[in-house]
């Protein structure tokens, strides 16, 4: 499916009368941009992006290109829209691995032979090659987070919502999903509390905190004003005094924190 804009205008929502969680929040995502939101925890982070595909319905408008989220556009909405949840149990309720990743592409109606090819690049592309015929509650939680993304990737959706993608990925894993991610052509909505990750995969990021944007701009940017950063909860300082032990004294064999 060809990558499509995502356009949130003044969203607001509340779980609990009085207690707001998203506050007016407006963003407008290019079509194949790959665009982070970043904040901390409790900010509303995974009630924003249950909203992209009408799980969770709030004042305002979502359009994902020019089809509104409502009642009435949830079918070709969701086929639009993959959401990988935060927690892979969430995802995967199949006997096997490969049913899981099968599930999406068969719902579409796609041949036997269309789907066997999307399940095996799926899991090529998730290094899970080898696993197919595994019970997904046998899986590691790293094998079930990719097992999870696997089945969104299968369907090749027109937008990619991934909520906490890098947690509990091992580095090496970490960067061959962030390879990925620059290399599809989707539209990417990534949330995550690693900013490494989405320094290096978004071309623009948001801060939400306290279910408002307090800044977009480029990752680099807002990731490198420390007062902002901290503003929102989002303190660096740790990474950065690591950072700089680890690459830039590398005659000094302490890490000054
Ligand atoms: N189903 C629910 N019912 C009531 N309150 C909820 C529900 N889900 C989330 N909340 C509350 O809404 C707020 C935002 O939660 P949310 O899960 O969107 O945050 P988050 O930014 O994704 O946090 P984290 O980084 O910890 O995943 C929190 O205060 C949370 O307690
Ligand atoms: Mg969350």
């Amino acid at each position: 499916m060809r990558a499509e804009g995502v356009r949130i205008q003044n969203l607001c929502f509340s779980y609990t009368p009085g207690k707001p969680v998203l506050r007016e929040v407006s963003l407008d995502i290019q079509p194949n941009e790959k665009f982070g939101i970043i904040g901390p925890s409790g900010a509303g982070k995974s009630t924003l992006l249950l909203h992209l595909n009408g799980i969770l319905s709030g004042g305002g408008t979502i359009h994902i290109g020019e089809t509104p989220v409502s009642p009435e556009t949830l079918a070709p909405v969701r086929e639009k829209v993959g959401l990988v949840f935060q927690n892979p149990d969430d995802q995967l309720f199949n006997p096997t691995v490969e049913d899981d990743v099968a599930f999406g592409p068969l719902n579409f109606g796609l041949s036997p032979e269309k789907v066997r090819e999307r399940v095996k690049t799926a899991l090529a592309d998730m290094n899970l090659t080898g696993l197919e015929k595994s019970a997904p509650h046998h899986l590691s939680l790293g094998e079930r987070k990719r097992a999870a993304l696997a089945t969104v990737l299968a369907m090749r959706p027109a937008v990619i919502a991934f909520d906490e993608p890098f947690s509990n990925l091992d580095p090496a894993m970490v960067a061959q999903l962030v390879n990925l991610i620059k290399a599809l052509e989707t539209t990417l909505v990534v949330i995550s509390q690693s900013i490494f990750p989405l320094i290096a995969c978004c071309d623009r990021m948001a801060i939400l905190n306290e279910g408002r944007i307090a800044a977009v701009g480029s990752p680099k940017a807002l990731a490198g004003n420390a007062e902002l950063m901290r503003e929102n909860g989002l303190d660096l300082s740790l990474y950065r005094g690591v950072c700089e032990g680890l690459f830039f004294k590398m005659g000094s064999d302490q890490v000054k924190l």
